[in-house]
């Protein structure tokens, strides 16, 4: 999907994600003092949004200016602020200084272009930050709810750590994976609850 089908599911005045943080962010950012954060690929702001409420200075980027313009909107609805910036995450070039966060969530891009969004995510993140990857995996095609049935845009930890370690090495930077692996994320539906598979890598860049 490009910018302008995002557009196009964003255009209608309700919430997609119904403003709420996604549930793995409040646990992966628990044991963190706040700071800068970035939210990559924010979506209509909703883990932006949540990031400002707990006192982080909050950035949101997405290609989606419609997407932007909502998460602008909820953050004053919630009383907080937060930078709002419309750009393509596979280019964007962030700010020298390095944030003490870099949150990424459900990017959906083919493998080439998800390197070039964790290299854009490494790029943003500071000595001592922390980057907090949770996608939908590849297993959740046939054991899990929901989700991008395309697998092309499905992930594995695997991938990740592979896209962060070419990272790395083009960026002259020393990662320490925290958390690789499998989660699931439980989804109400009209059957009761049901578990989709979550891909969540965590980690921290120490030089
Ligand atoms: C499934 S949504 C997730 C939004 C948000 N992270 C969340 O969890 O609520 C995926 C988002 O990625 C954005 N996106 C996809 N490709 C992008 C790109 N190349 N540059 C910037 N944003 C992109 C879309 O516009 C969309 O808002």
């Amino acid at each position: 999907m490009d910018a302008s089908d995002w557009n196009a599911r964003y255009d209608t005045s309700e919430l997609i994600w119904k403003g709420e943080p996604n549930q793995f962010l409040p646990l992966e950012v628990a044991d963190l003092a706040p700071g800068t954060a970035l939210d990559l690929a924010c979506g209509e702001g909703r883990n932006a949004v949540w990031l400002a409420k707990q006192g982080w200075i909050a950035t949101g980027v997405d290609f989606s200016d419609v997407g932007v313009e909502k998460g602008r909107a909820l953050a004053a609805e919630n009383g907080v602020e937060a930078t709002w910036v419309v750009a393509d995450v596979t280019t964007w070039e962030p700010p020298a200084n390095g944030y003490d966060l870099v949150a990424v969530f459900y990017l959906q891009l083919a493998a080439e272009e998800r390197r070039a969004s964790m290299i854009t995510a490494v790029r943003a993140l500071g000595v001592g930050g922390t980057l907090v990857l949770v996608g939908h995996d590849l297993l959740n095609l046939t054991e899990g709810y929901g989700g991008p049935q395309n697998p092309s845009f499905l992930l594995t930890a695997e991938d990740i750590i592979d896209d962060l370690t070419a990272a790395e090495v083009l960026l002259d930077v020393e990662l320490v994976t925290e958390k690789s692996g499998r989660v699931e994320r439980s989804v109400s539906t009209d059957d009761g609850e049901r578990a989709a598979i979550d891909t969540l890598v965590r980690v921290r860049r120490v030089a």
